[in-house]
Formats: C-alpha cells, structure tokens, sequence
C-alpha cells in the first residue's frame, strides 16, 4: 500500500507524523509531497517535529517534492488549502492512476464539485476532521485538541474505492485518531462548515484563540449570529440537521481552546485565507436559494480587506527591501 499526503501544512503535517510509524511496521509506504523543494530538503532533514501536551517528538517523514520519481499510488490524500486544490491536483497528476482513491481534507463547502471541474478518474472520498492542529514552523505542529476525522463518499464509490477507504481508517484509528467512516459524509461537511463559519472569521478578525472568542460577550453573540444564518441556509438547501449548531461550535471552542484556528495562522503568515470556502460559500449558497446571509457577508468583507492590508504590507516590505539592496 502507497499513500501520499499532498501538502506539508497543520494538518497533513500532523497525519504524516502519526501515521509514519505505523505504515513502516505493516511495510507500507508513506510519503508528504511538497511542491516547494528547498522545504522539501529541510523536512526530510529535521523530520517532522509533532508536539503535544508540552512532548516534542521528531517523527522521520519521507518528503518528495517530484510526483514523477513518485508514480502511481493507492490513496492521495489531499490536504491543502481549497483555494489550492485546482493546481494541486495539476501538480500530483503523476501520483494519480485510474485506480488511485483521492480524499479531499479541506474545509468548507467549496470543493465539493472538484467532481465537475477536474474529470477526477474515481469516485473521491472527503474527510472532515475536528483534530486541532496549528502549524508553528515549516514542519513543526502542535496537536493543540482531539478531535474526530469523519470520512465517506459523496457519489457511488466502486468496491475498490471502498476497500481502499477502509484501509486507510483503520491505519489512522491504529494510529492513535479517532475515525469514523460515514454514509452521511455531506451532514458532517455541513456540520464542520458551521464551526468554521463561526470560529474562523472572528479569531482571525480578533486576533485570539478559540477558547478566548467564549471570554468575550460581543463575540460570542456574533459568532451565533453567523452560524445560526448558516444554519438557515443549509435547512433551505435541504440538509437534514439533528444537532444544536451553535451549542457543537461553542463545544469545540472549549475543547480546541488554546488552538489558533487555520484563519488566524493564516493572518499571522499574511497568507490567503479560505474565507470563499467557509462564510463565502454561506452567501453563495444563500443568495442561490434566496435566503439573506448580512452577517456572513460582513464577515467575508472585513476579512477581505484584510487580507488587501496585509498584502499591500508585505509588496512594501517586498519594495523597501528591493530599494535598499539594490
Ligand atoms: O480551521 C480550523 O482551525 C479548525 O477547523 C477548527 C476546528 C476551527 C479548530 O481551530
């Protein structure tokens, strides 16, 4: 069995760490593909440095950063960002073969119909994972908060698919996560999309953990404010919910409360965020089934302009250092 994990971020760098060991006991392989080669080189230098309850271990990952030398697998795991997924599946062509199960692991709503926009060769399976995970260096993760990483198919898997999808639950329940194969994959995105839509925006917009957005009165009421809305929109599109939203995103604000949400590390990196995929994708989704989102759309306009901040910031930092080195 050969498994990639494309994209050496929070969450596929704490993956590769914990399924690492457990893949070279059965004679499996596992590899981290990185499009960037120089940070290729250093992972495979320093390994992966997996942290958790105050424990750091160093965990030797194998790291390519050619899908060529790599070929064909049995399972690519796809990790990155969702504004990524387009040209990360460009890049991992190689990897791919008619038989290969893909499995999408991003936040959001946004890559569901990668189906339709990349002529995909199989049936994908999606994964929805509540592990809290902060990326504090190129390599470095903290395992911040347990959580549980749910994973099924949208459409009609063949049995191969199937098989290969249950392979890979087991070899992560073996590694310590906690999984959860599901025939109702489509709740659980939507389940995962109303906690992000609540907590990604205002840790980022705040600049606090998850657990600080419960010590604050006006967040906490703007946080129900936007997942109640998203709520609404998922009931119009027909999704069936069985549990208190809001109650589920305050729980996971308790239990990944020293955590720094994927938003707010991105804010800290001046890096794009995947706001399209979370509170975009409510408006979107609302708009589509005439369903008024003002909260979700101020949220997505004032990360936004936040983002143009911090990009002007780092071209005039980009333009300083030009200027006084050349
Ligand atoms: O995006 C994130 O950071 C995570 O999905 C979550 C669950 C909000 C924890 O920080």
């Amino acid at each position: 069995m050969r498994i990639v994990i494309a994209g050496p971020g929070a969450l596929g760098c704490l993956l590769a760490a914990l399924l690492a060991p457990r893949m070279e006991a059965s004679g499996h392989s596992l590899l981290l593909l990185d499009h960037q080669q120089e940070r290729a080189r250093l992972l495979n230098d320093q390994g992966i440095l997996y942290e958790t309850d105050g424990n750091l271990q160093q965990q030797r990952v194998a790291v390519c950063s050619d899908p060529q030398i790599i070929g064909p697998v049995d399972i690519l795991c796809l990790t990155v960002k969702s504004h990524d997924l387009a040209s990360c599946l460009q890049f991992c062509r190689p990897v791919i073969s008619p038989q290969t199960l893909l499995v999408f692991m991003q936040n959001g709503i946004g890559h569901l119909d990668v189906e339709e926009r990349e002529a995909l060769p199989t049936t994908p399976a999606f994964a929805v994972s509540s592990e809290g995970a902060t990326l504090l260096a190129p390599g470095h993760v903290r395992h911040a908060g347990r959580g549980i990483t749910h994973m099924g198919f949208c459409g009609h898997p063949g049995e191969q698919q199937q098989q290969l999808l249950g392979t890979l639950a087991e070899l992560l329940h073996e590694s310590g996560l906690s999984v959860s194969l599901s025939d109702d994959i489509l709740n659980h995105l939507w389940a995962k999309l109303f906690v992000n839509v609540g907590i990604n925006p205002l840790t980022a917009l705040y600049n606090c953990t998850n657990g600080q957005l419960l010590t604050s009165c006006a967040a906490r009421s703007r946080l129900k404010k936007l997942v109640k809305e998203a709520e609404t929109v998922a009931r119009a599109c027909g999704v069936a919910i069985n549990t208190d939203s809001v109650q589920a995103t305050l729980a996971v604000c308790k239990s990944t409360a020293r955590n720094i949400s994927s938003m707010l590390q991105d804010r800290r990196r001046k890096r794009p965020t995947e706001i399209e995929a979370i509170n975009g994708a409510v408006v979107r989704e609302g708009k589509r089934v005439g369903i008024a989102t003002p909260f979700n759309e101020e949220a997505v306009k004032q990360i936004k302009e936040m983002e143009r901040n911090y990009s002007q910031e780092r071209q005039d930092a980009q333009n300083t250092t030009r200027t006084s080195t050349g």
